[in-house]
């Protein structure tokens, strides 16, 4: 029995849900475990979270698995992590492609390990023709990573005559992003009682509503997702305006 899916008003989705999949390593520790436990078991998250957002018909999901500073961990962590990632996906992949879910990345995979790289791609092509939910996986994402790449091609497109400086305003910019194809999300989660955006997104979340929960990733299940729906569906969204303007 859902306490909070019966809330949720359909007519009012996010189309866009943004996640940081915090707290693998702690919840590994409560465990006893080692921290890749905990990565293990946050697979199950994934799927439940991506399932429920499918089912809901949320039209975009972006998940943060690996972020540019992620790099910097004990190289065991990183080889584990990028092992279990490519594992997990190609596990998952016919589920998604058979549920109509459109499988993306964002982030620098030529810093992956070619043949992670390689087999990522396979998947992204097998899912390439679905129509639901997009599932935007950030590995080796980084925002301040995305902005310096994105200024890089603006100058390098100024330099070669393809774009002019009075042609540049915010919509030009968010085009040479990597979420160029993707609208800004509405409402970002982030797990296990950190209040930080921990490089994320950065442009994307300017009008954003975050949502952040103590829950640890490995233990968020549907019904956290749900709650988090609800409670931004109690928000009034103001965008700068007044109450009274975006109430009439
Ligand atoms: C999030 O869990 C997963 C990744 C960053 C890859 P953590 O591994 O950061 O877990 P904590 O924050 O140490 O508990
Ligand atoms: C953010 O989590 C990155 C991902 C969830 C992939 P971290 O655990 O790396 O963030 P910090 O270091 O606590 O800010
Ligand atoms: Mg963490």
């Amino acid at each position: 029995m859902s306490q909070y899916k019966e809330q949720i008003d359909k007519n009012k989705l996010p189309q866009h849900i943004a996640i940081i999949m915090d707290g693998n390593g702690r919840w590994a520790k409560k465990m006893g475990n080692q921290r890749i436990f905990g990565h293990e078991n946050g697979v199950t998250s994934v799927r439940e979270t991506t399932e429920a957002a499918a089912e809901l018909g949320i039209k975009y999901l972006t998940l943060y698995a690996f972020s540019t500073e992620n790099w910097n961990r004990p190289k065991a962590e990183v080889d584990a992590l990028m092992n279990l990632l490519v594992k997990t996906i190609e596990l998952e992949t016919p589920t998604l492609a058979k549920n109509n879910v459109k499988l993306l990345t964002i982030g620098d995979t030529s810093r992956m390990p070619k043949e992670t790289a390689d087999r990522l791609q396979q998947c992204i092509q097998q899912t390439a023709n679905n129509t639901g939910l997009h599932l935007i996986l950030a590995l080796s994402y980084s925002s301040r990573w995305e902005i310096t790449e994105a200024i890089r091609s603006m100058v390098s497109d100024g330099i070669n005559g393809n774009l002019a400086t009075a042609d540049i305003n915010e919509t030009t910019i968010s085009n040479y992003l990597s979420t160029a194809k993707y609208p800004d999300p509405e409402l970002l989660i982030r797990t296990s009682g950190e209040y930080r955006i921990s490089n994320f997104l950065l442009w994307q979340i300017a009008y954003t509503e975050l949502y952040f929960t103590e829950v640890l990733w490995p233990d968020f299940r549907k019904e956290d997702l749900y709650q988090a729906i609800v409670n931004f569906q109690s928000r009034e969204r103001r965008f700068g305006k007044t109450s009274e303007q975006v109430t009439q």
